[in-house]
């Protein structure tokens, strides 16, 4: 048995596959089917001189997402995807399927694509940002690991907040209140203080009763703590794990990124140096107190406005030009069949403008009426990166708007020494971290501050009695890297089976 990925290996020869059947045509004697089998999909050819009529018969009949063995010689044909097709010799059903597989070729709407969140993972796409996640993760591993970090587990099960207490899930542990846990960080800094330099990449849980396209329930972060480093150090640290991730991914998933359309242009910015800012910078930016490149936002957004009236102008052009063509009852079937798809595409396109038309106003409002102090909304974020179309890292925030661990800046005071890191393109915020607070007195304060049961947190207070030292990390949450390298609408689409607001099921 042969799979689809390594069909270059057997040109010339014969070879046995085995998968499902994604997608079928037939004509006379012939039969063309898209089989998939997990490492990739091939067109197969099925002839009616060549299988015989049972066979034959057999295959024109098979539903959608059967399973089958097929067995045929490769052959090279440049205009198949992964160039090759297979030219089969003899078929066997292992499974034939119930016929109304739900999920065909044509559109369908998300919440029912949602529903059948088990059946939609096998369609090209999905498929082809789960394999980009699978790199993702594995480049994350080979960057931490090659620079002689530990891989160590923090505990789900919680018995104190990290990130606040309004995103916390409740439990029970034996009776007693326990939470799931919404970063691995306190932990990590425990571990730091054993190995020196580690990373925790779980599973962790934030209550976010809203649905947006950045936020799920349940997301995978990676958690890389370092004893004896500062905020520079921990920014540098940052940019060159995310350029490398980024890199890596954009030359190992060539054809995955081509299969989901990721127009990759502002993905290699992230081989430049980021650029770096302080809080009090980006707000007077935002704020369109202060230009970039000669240009404050007030005018890049209107700029933009323009832009995508004609853009608008320009494919409804198209649509009206090819919809009268249909119209005229001068074209063949074959043809207008194929002017209609077009005109479909067109639509979204022009649904897809529209939508970035309607939110331009409410970006310029909110980056106007910005109060200097406040935590960056998804708008603000959208509004910093696009001056710039590359990542941008933002350091020392207010301390009301970040975590009660966030070491005070000496020289700075009243802010806090955290920085996020910002993707472009509307992704916003990726990463999260900062240097830690190694004051005792001051992390006491800050714990009452916050509300916050101190005795919880006496064992997180004796890595400070015992061998305190400067430390610093940070989180990157998986799934908003996914998105971004791909390039996705929503981040529903970054994890097999995504848990968010009103969704436990499938
Ligand atoms: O900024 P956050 O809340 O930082 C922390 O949790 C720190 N304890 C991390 C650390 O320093 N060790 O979260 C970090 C990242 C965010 O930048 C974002 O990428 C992701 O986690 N994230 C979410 N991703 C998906 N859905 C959510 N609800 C998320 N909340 C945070
Ligand atoms: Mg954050």
């Amino acid at each position: 048995m042969a799979y689809i990925k390594e069909l270059e290996q057997f040109e010339g020869k014969e070879v046995e596959l085995k998968g499902w059947n994604a997608q079928k045509r037939d004509s006379k004697g012939l039969v063309f089917m898209t089989l998939r089998d997990g490492t990739g999909f091939v067109q197969c050819v099925i002839n009616l001189d060549t299988v015989g009529s049972d066979q034959f018969e057999a295959a024109k009949r098979l539903p959608q997402e059967s399973s089958l063995s097929l067995t045929g010689n490769v052959v090279k044909d440049e205009r198949q995807v992964g160039g090759y097709e297979l030219q089969v010799t003899s078929l066997k059903v292992i499974s034939e399927a119930e016929e109304n597989f739900p999920i065909s070729p044509k559109e369908h709407g998300v919440d029912f694509l949602m529903d059948n969140r088990h059946l939609w993972l096998r369609s090209k796409r999905q498929w082809a940002i789960m394999r980009v996640r699978n790199e993702i993760i594995f480049a994350i591993h080979c960057f931490f690991q090659q620079k002689g970090f530990v891989q160590m587990d923090a505990p789900i099960l919680t018995g104190n907040a990290c990130e606040g207490t309004s995103t916390l899930f409740e439990t029970e542990f034996y009776e007693e209140p326990a939470y799931l846990s919404q970063s691995g960080q306190l932990y990590g800094e425990a571990m730091a203080m054993a190995q020196g330099l580690i990373y925790t990449f779980g599973p962790t849980f934030r209550a976010e009763k809203s649905k947006t396209r950045r936020h799920l329930s349940e997301f995978w972060m990676i958690e890389p703590e370092m004893a004896f480093y500062d905020l520079k150090m921990d920014m540098d640290v940052i940019e060159e794990f995310v350029r490398s991730v980024v890199t890596t991914v954009l030359e190992k998933c060539k054809s995955e990124l081509a299969i989901i359309e990721r127009d990759t242009t502002y993905l290699e910015k992230v081989r430049l140096p980021f650029i770096r800012m302080k809080y009090e910078d980006a707000v007077s930016i935002i704020k369109g107190e202060k230009e970039v490149n000669g240009k404050t936002t007030l005018q890049m957004l209107e700029e933009e406005i323009a832009q995508l009236k004609a853009e608008k102008e320009q494919v409804q052009k198209e649509v009206d030009g090819r919809e009268a063509k249909i119209n005229s009852g001068e074209l063949k079937k074959g043809e207008v069949n194929f002017n209609r798809s077009k005109v479909d595409q067109l639509k979204n396109q022009l649904k897809d403008i529209e939508e970035k038309e309607q939110n331009i106003p409410a970006w310029l409002n909110s980056a106007r009426n910005f109060k200097r102090g406040d935590d960056f909304g998804g708008s603000d974020e959208t509004v910093l990166t696009k001056m710039f179309g590359q990542p941008v890292m933002v350091y020392n925030w207010p301390q009301e708007v970040k975590a009660f661990y966030m070491k005070e800046d000496e020289h700075d005071k009243g802010y806090a020494k955290g920085v996020d890191l910002l993707a472009p393109e509307g992704y916003g915020e990726v990463v999260g971290g900062g240097e830690r607070e190694t004051d005792i007195e001051r992390l006491k304060h800050k714990i009452v501050e916050h509300d916050l049961p101190m005795q919880a947190f006496e064992w997180y207070l004796d890595l400070r009695r015992f061998g305190n030292v400067p430390h610093s990390g940070f989180g990157l949450g998986l799934e908003r890297l996914v998105a971004w390298i791909c390039g996705l609408q929503h981040i529903r689409e970054t994890i097999p089976f995504p848990r968010s607001y009103g969704r436990l099921l499938p």
